[in-house]
């Protein structure tokens, strides 16, 4: 679904910085090689989320949900010398196809891939994050939130990807005749609990499929 008519969803990419040439070629690679290449952000939001990291420069990221690692470079650009970024995933598939990319980065070395399944990972992570990137199984979207809560440093940011759901979040977004379905009510559970929450500041931007920033205070 496109929340802009395709010309104006182009003159947003044509005004947005372009990919580098490896970001470039994995999102290529990805669209011909890999199923389900639209899980992958892109060109405008990988911009974004570059943006938001360069500008905090954090010390530590956590990215849920790697897929062909595209996003887990676009946040590596802003970290610190002695900068981290843990991406968890549970497919195994991705791993060598992601670090072929990341090894033509100077990032490779502060890319720290963990395969698994993301609620057992989390707990076991003893950092303190600066960024974290909600982007994996909409179901476990409000877990993932409640999970890293406490993970993250005061003035830090969470983000999380494809909170309109391809419209879905709305009447007008779903078919009419059928119920809302598991995956659609996780992310309604989701943007509530995160309205909802006096410890955060946040802000539903309609970048791509829905990017909610979550400011923790
Ligand atoms: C939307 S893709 C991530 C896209 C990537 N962040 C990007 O923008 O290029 C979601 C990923 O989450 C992973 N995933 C789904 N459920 C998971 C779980 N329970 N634990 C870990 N990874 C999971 C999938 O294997 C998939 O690669």
């Amino acid at each position: 679904m496109h929340f802009l008519s395709a010309d104006l969803e182009e003159y947003a990419e044509a005004h947005t910085t372009g990919e580098s040439d490896v970001l470039q070629r994995l999102n290529r690679n990805t669209h011909a090689y890999v199923m389900r290449p639209r899980m992958l952000s892109g060109q405008l939001q990988g911009r974004f989320l570059s943006m938001i990291s360069r500008m905090m420069r954090p010390r530590r990221i956590l990215e849920i949900g790697t897929y062909t690692g595209y996003s887990a470079l676009c946040l590596a650009e802003g970290l610190t010398d002695d900068g981290l970024l843990i991406t968890v995933d549970n497919n195994e598939e991705l791993e060598s196809f992601a670090r072929s990319y990341w090894n033509q980065t100077p990032y490779t070395s502060k890319i720290d891939f963990r395969l698994g399944n993301a609620p057992d990972i989390i707990p076991t992570l003893n950092d303190v994050f600066d960024i974290v990137f909600i982007d994996a199984d909409k179901k476990n979207y409000s877990l993932y939130y409640d999970l890293v809560f406490d993970k993250v440093r005061s003035g830090g940011i969470i983000l999380a990807d494809n909170v309109l759901w391809s419209g879905k979040v709305v009447p007008a977004g779903r078919p009419a005749s059928r119920a809302i379905d598991k995956d659609t009510q996780a992310v309604l559970d989701f943007n509530q609990k995160v309205q909802q929450d006096s410890r955060a500041e946040n802000v539903l931007l309609p970048v791509r499929d829905g990017l909610m920033m979550i400011y923790k205070q």
